[in-house]
């Protein structure tokens, strides 16, 4: 094995891929996001970084509240689409059918069958980036999703990212039960 130095502009791998919908002056908008993750137990807070210049920042800052969806492998092209063109300059409510919940202020994607409402907890600046953390308010799942109650990802078909090769990705195999599989080396 020869472990060698690469360029630090890293990324973990993969990266879950999400569209965050907000509300630009009083628009939905909607866009991807890979760089997020949860952040907390309880309360459950979930954390986003995103571009300061972004529409979705300023609209966060603007409205304290988001939604997070997690679109399907068939929603792959319109995801991307999302990240091409900026709600400032393009109207990109009228992609989806939207629903809310108990926010008003954070549309949610019929299409995605797994939805999150998010009220800002916190809010960190970085350099060209700030920290989203937002407190999970309440989460939707169509029910054809769903395995005993809980998301089943076989059913979900979410995708992921890699990054700086920039690619997508769908999820793979199961490889071993968490908290179980690991009992085989204790003692
Ligand atoms: C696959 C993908 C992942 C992205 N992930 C992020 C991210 O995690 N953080 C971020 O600031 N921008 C990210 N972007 C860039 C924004 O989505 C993009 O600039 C978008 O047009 C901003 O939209 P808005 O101006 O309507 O907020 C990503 C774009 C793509 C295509």
């Amino acid at each position: 094995m020869a472990m060698k130095k690469i360029d630090s502009n890293a990324f973990v791998y993969p990266m879950p891929m999400v569209l965050v919908g907000t509300h630009y002056q009083d628009r939905p908008n909607f866009m991807p996001v890979g760089w997020i993750n949860r952040v907390n137990f309880n309360p459950p807070l979930i954390a986003a970084g995103i571009n300061s210049r972004h529409t979705t920042a300023e609209a966060i800052t603007e409205t304290e509240v988001f939604s997070v969806n997690i679109p399907d492998e068939s929603m792959v092209e319109v995801t991307d689409y999302c990240g091409l063109v900026k709600g400032k300059n393009v109207d990109k409510s009228e992609l989806f059918d939207i629903f809310y919940g108990d926010l008003s202020a954070a549309p949610m994607i019929k299409q995605c069958k797994l939805t999150l409402e998010c009220k800002l907890f916190q809010k960190v600046e970085f350099p060209t980036n700030t920290l989203f953390v937002g407190e999970i308010a309440n989460v939707y799942a169509d029910t054809s999703i769903l395995t005993d109650e809980k998301p089943d990802i076989k059913k979900l078909k979410p995708f992921t990212l890699t990054m700086p090769d920039n690619r997508y990705w769908t999820v793979g195999e199961r490889l071993g039960d968490a908290w179980k599989i690991g009992n085989s080396l204790k003692d």
